[in-house]
């Protein structure tokens, strides 16, 4: 079957990218379907190192064809001066393909989720305050801009107008700042003539490709507890990361899909407010943070880090029909004395049967844990499952035993060799 989906299994920052990357040697298109440029995927080629947040990994390819599906929000700022980065260091985006069914992120969009994040005071989501939230919104409300739009320059400046000037009253209403109504539409205008070529009908295409015997691969962003349905709500982005937002986001049916790889890293990491079980505060977390460098691509962000939890990832099997799971960055944990596994939660000392539906019983959940004694030696060098010492097999195995799926991949360091493939 020629469509694969990468979905984060946690709450973002699992090194899907570089397993996007991996798989994407034997993919012909690779394709972003939901989120915008919240998302930061870092790809390290040899000495080279690529942050990429709207661009779709696949880029490094010359025989991919990365596309902006449908279900994308689209900062044009970022998409051109990500291109110019990337052309600059020899790396063509000439075949870059943009929907024109994605909706396109305006400054006000910004301004707006600023303002609203100064209102909620001391409920602050955290947002990356890209203006995510509030493009979504439009979409749903059926007033945002689409980037098909473009190909009529002049309804295009129109609609930029009427649209600046709406926001600019709502703005006043929060408090937030209002954008320059002129100036924005002439840098559209000119953003916009630059689209023109990327501009495609990316359903088709991919429908085309694939009845030419192409292969798909759909590049989720952000993760499942991040997903606006079935993530800690309120603290989430406002799209569907999990599979079924893969389909809709790039217009391939479920049917066409036959492998749904979950990315976990081998411990948990979380930007931004909301419910963390298995969250570390001490020395423990701060030695994960500096190995793990676990500061936000994106924002900069430090990073909440906590142990792995399988009540989680079990969860994620069921929510995004996991067919397997890439185990990212176990090297991270190749220091430490003992390794921990969250396996279940109690709440009042009850035992939890699944992943709670609402955030408050998330937030008094307390982890049961089996502990692995550590390996204390290098991963890195490691290419098949059994140079791995029993440790770090353990933690693989217990993964296997709770999840019900195959562990098919193990990041063992940043480059894109350092794997265990099985
Ligand atoms: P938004 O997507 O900017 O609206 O942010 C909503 C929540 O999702 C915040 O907690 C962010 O920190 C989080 N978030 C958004 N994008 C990412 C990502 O790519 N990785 C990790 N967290 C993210």
């Amino acid at each position: 079957m020629p469509v694969a989906v990468v979905v984060g299994t946690q709450w973002g920052d699992e090194g899907k990218a570089k397993v996007i990357d991996l798989l994407a040697a034997e993919h012909d298109y690779v394709v972003r379907y939901q989120g915008g440029h919240n998302a930061g995927h870092t790809v390290v080629v040899g000495d080279q190192r690529y942050a990429l947040q709207l661009v779709p990994s696949g880029v490094l390819y010359e025989h991919v064809t990365p596309v902006i599906g449908n279900g994308v929000v689209v900062d044009l700022p970022t998409l051109f001066k990500e291109i110019d980065e990337l052309e600059g260091r020899g790396v063509s985006c000439s075949r870059l393909r943009v929907s024109s069914l994605a909706q396109l992120i305006f400054p006000w969009h910004q301004s707006m989720d600023a303002a609203l994040e100064n209102l909620r005071g001391d409920t602050k989501i955290g947002t990356t305050l890209k203006g995510i939230g509030p493009a979504y919104a439009d979409k749903t409300l059926r007033v945002g801009i689409r980037a098909g739009e473009v190909r009529n320059a002049e309804s295009f400046a129109r609609r930029i107008r009427e649209r600046a000037i709406e926001a600019n009253q709502q703005l006043v209403a929060v408090g937030g700042e209002v954008v320059d109504v002129d100036a924005v539409v002439d840098r559209f205008a000119a953003l916009g003539r630059r689209l023109l070529p990327h501009l495609c009908d990316t359903v088709n295409l991919l429908h085309d490709a694939l009845d030419t015997g192409k292969r798909v691969l759909l590049e989720g962003a952000q993760a499942t507890f991040l997903d606006v349905d079935h993530g800690t709500y309120p603290y989430v982005t406002s799209s569907n990361p999990t599979a079924g937002g893969a389909s809709t986001g790039s217009g391939l049916g479920p049917r066409l899909i036959d492998r749904v790889i979950g990315i976990a890293k081998a411990y948990t990491t979380r930007v931004g407010a909301g419910p963390f079980p298995t969250e570390l505060m001490g020395e423990l977390g701060d030695a994960i943070v500096d190995i793990g460098h676990e500061y936000g691509t994106v924002t900069g962000r430090r990073r909440r880090p906590g142990w792995l939890d399988l009540v989680m990832l079990r969860h994620a099997v069921r929510l995004n029909s996991l067919s397997e799971i890439a185990l990212t960055k176990l090297d991270v944990l190749d220091t430490f004395d003992t390794v921990k596994v969250c396996t279940a939660y109690r709440v009042g000392g009850r035992l939890l049967s699944g992943y709670p539906d609402d955030v408050t019983t998330l937030g008094e959940a307390t982890p049961e844990y089996e502990e692995i004694p550590g390996w204390k030696t290098e991963l890195r060098k490691c290419r098949n499952y059994d140079q791995l010492p029993e440790g770090a097999r353990r933690v693989v195995e217990l993964v296997e035993q709770h999840i019900g799926v195959p562990v098919t991949i193990i990041g063992v360091g940043p480059e894109r060799d350092d794997c265990v493939v099985r």
